[in-house]
């Protein structure tokens, strides 16, 4: 018991130092004042965007997983027999039923989550283990991509799924790409990826995707920084920061903000840091990148992978893309 103690005392601690180096580094931005969008999701950020996933005007869980119940069995048709799945971020597991189901009607299905947090891997194993041979990897996307790629043995492809339009999350292209080609390169010919991308849509519903009526999102974004208070000893005063969402067309994203409603300053005492806002200065929170059908093919040669399908759901404009890595890569 105490011995596992030690063990987590340390990775906490070096967690909450990074915290605080990547809090700094962002409001030090003499520009633009920003924080990565990966620290939305405490428990309480989880929680929060799971009651987003909800909300009327957001759509775009409700079409992930509709597209994934209507078309597991053509997704499944498109890939070999003896196709092990790994997942980045586990997630709860719902959407992933179906494919997973479709994949393993005429044998046995490995399928290997792969997340940081301890407690959706647990949810997922017991969402899934009827659906599949269920191994939880509790490790970042890449480690644990690479350790799944060397578990499935010869001749059988590997299927990697990242859902829920999560690549958008990347502020650059640039970013976004390299990841892209980071996952290539630990794949083999063969292997697959299936990609969910939230479509471009018209601007007002955007808006209100990202800004509910009932302040869901609000809170969701406030809360970053509520923890930055819990759990760097800040001083934040949560009422005078408002929640933004704009549409950027020339980036194709929507961003969210939290823009001070006065002049004020707030003490980070973990991160050793104090912090001045001018009126109507932001802090930029995160941004959701869209996608246009057309781009998807491109982004994927862009990366080392060749365009297999795209199903669309226009409900909710989001396509979830099959991509494979071809036999000889350019
Ligand atoms: C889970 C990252 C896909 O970008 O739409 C929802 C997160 N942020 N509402 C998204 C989110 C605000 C969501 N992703």
């Amino acid at each position: 018991m105490s011995v596992s103690n030690l063990e987590r005392a340390a990775p906490a601690s070096a967690a909450r130092q990074q915290f605080a180096l990547d809090v700094r580094r962002g409001l030090e931005q003499p520009c633009q004042k920003e924080l990565p969008s990966t620290y939305l999701y405490d428990a309480v950020g989880s929680a929060l965007f799971e009651a987003i996933t909800h909300l009327p005007e957001y759509g775009l869980t409700r079409a992930d997983e509709r597209l994934l119940r209507r078309h597991s069995a053509a997704i499944a048709s498109r890939l070999p027999a003896g196709t092990v799945v790994a997942e980045l971020g586990s997630g709860s597991g719902k959407k992933t039923r179906y494919l997973l189901e479709a994949l393993a009607k005429h044998r046995g299905l490995l399928y290997f989550p792969i997340d940081v947090s301890p407690t959706a891997l647990a949810a997922c194993k017991q969402e899934l283990c009827s659906a599949a041979s269920v191994v939880p990897l509790e490790h970042s996307y890449f480690e644990g991509l690479q350790i799944a790629a060397g578990r499935r043995r010869p001749g059988e492809a590997l299927l990697v799924l990242f859902l829920g339009s999560t690549i958008g999350n990347f502020d650059r292209a640039g970013a976004r790409e390299e990841f892209l080609r980071t996952i290539a390169s630990i794949l083999s010919p063969g292997d697959a990826l299936l990609l969910g991308t939230d479509l471009v849509k018209p601007q007002s519903q955007l808006i209100l995707a990202y800004d509910d009526r009932a302040g869901v999102t609000a809170a969701f974004n406030r809360n970053l920084l509520a923890r930055i208070n819990r759990e760097l000893d800040a001083d934040f005063d949560l009422p005078q920061f408002a929640h933004e969402a704009r549409y950027n067309q020339r980036h194709q994203r929507v961003e969210m903000h939290l823009r001070s409603l006065r002049r004020q300053s707030a003490t980070i005492r973990g991160a050793g840091l104090s912090v001045n806002f001018e009126k109507g200065e932001t802090i930029w929170t995160e941004s959701s990148h869209k996608f246009d059908l057309h781009q998807i093919p491109s982004l994927a040669r862009a990366t080392g992978f060749t365009h297999v399908e795209s199903w669309v759901d226009f409900e909710w404009p989001f396509a979830e893309n099959l991509w494979v890595i071809p036999a000889n890569p350019e």
